[in-house]
């Protein structure tokens, strides 16, 4: 789905990341680990083209991301469903509008039966009109991923999707991302909370990379 050959990245600086290469198959899920600022961001957002290689290939859907019209990067974000790691929401929206922005502006017509089910299937059902001001952290980081859904995506990046949510709730969420990976979807999900990935493993195979002296190598039971 997403492949990174010999892929190194640069904000113009010395290099943050270098001779990368890896694939993310069609339904496996991964960890992406490291300390603060070694890179997991900037990987993530050269995986949705976000950012291009400044050097190596990065192809997503078999594409080369650079040769990708502006168009084209539209059409493969829809595959993409992205949990920012700071989200953000049109706070004077209720969150059912929030939610459905994807939608909005793709020009689609949302079933609203279907908002009702995604939005149970979070746990925010009753606040579907609630502005996002009113939510706990839990409930954004939720809302954030009902709208990283809402295209039906092929693949699902989350970016820190627990930072800032207590253990509790932390596990809500892993297992609403391990849920959408028994239905199918590929996922990547970039944290430094190592416990949340030990956990996980009970529930999920998942394959842990993590970013050292700016490569990425497959950690082990060391974990
Ligand atoms: N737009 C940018 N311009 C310059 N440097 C950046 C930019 N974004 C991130 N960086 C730097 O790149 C490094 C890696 O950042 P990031 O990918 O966010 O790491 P992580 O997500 O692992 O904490 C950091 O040193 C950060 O300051
Ligand atoms: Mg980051």
């Amino acid at each position: 789905m997403i492949a990174f050959d010999n892929v190194a990245y640069n904000y113009g600086g010395g290099e943050l990341l270098s001779d990368i290469s890896l694939r993310l198959a069609p339904g496996s899920f991964h960890f992406l680990t490291g300390p603060s600022g070694a890179g997991k961001s900037t990987f993530l957002k050269l995986a949705y083209a976000e950012l291009l290689p400044t050097a190596g290939r990065v192809t997503i859907f078999d594409r080369d991301v650079r040769g990708l019209t502006r168009d084209d990067v539209a059409l493969v974000r829809r595959r993409i469903g992205v949990v920012h790691q700071d989200v953000q929401f049109l706070d004077h929206l209720p969150l059912a509008a929030n939610v459905s922005l994807p939608l909005m502006v793709s020009g689609k017509a949302g079933d609203p039966r279907d908002m009702t089910d995604l939005l149970q299937w979070v746990g925010l059902g009753q606040l579907a009109d609630a502005l996002p001001p009113q939510l706990s952290g839990g409930e954004r980081q939720r809302a954030a991923l009902a709208r990283a859904v809402i295209m039906g995506p092929d693949v699902i990046l989350a970016d820190e999707p627990t930072g800032n949510l207590d253990w509790e709730m932390s596990l809500r969420l892993l297992t609403l991302l391990v849920e959408l990976n028994k239905m199918g979807k590929t996922i990547l999900v970039a944290t430094h909370d190592l416990n949340l990935i030990r956990t996980a493993k009970n529930q999920v195979a998942a394959r842990v990379l993590r970013i050292r002296n700016r490569r990425i190598q497959l950690a082990g039971a060391d974990l």
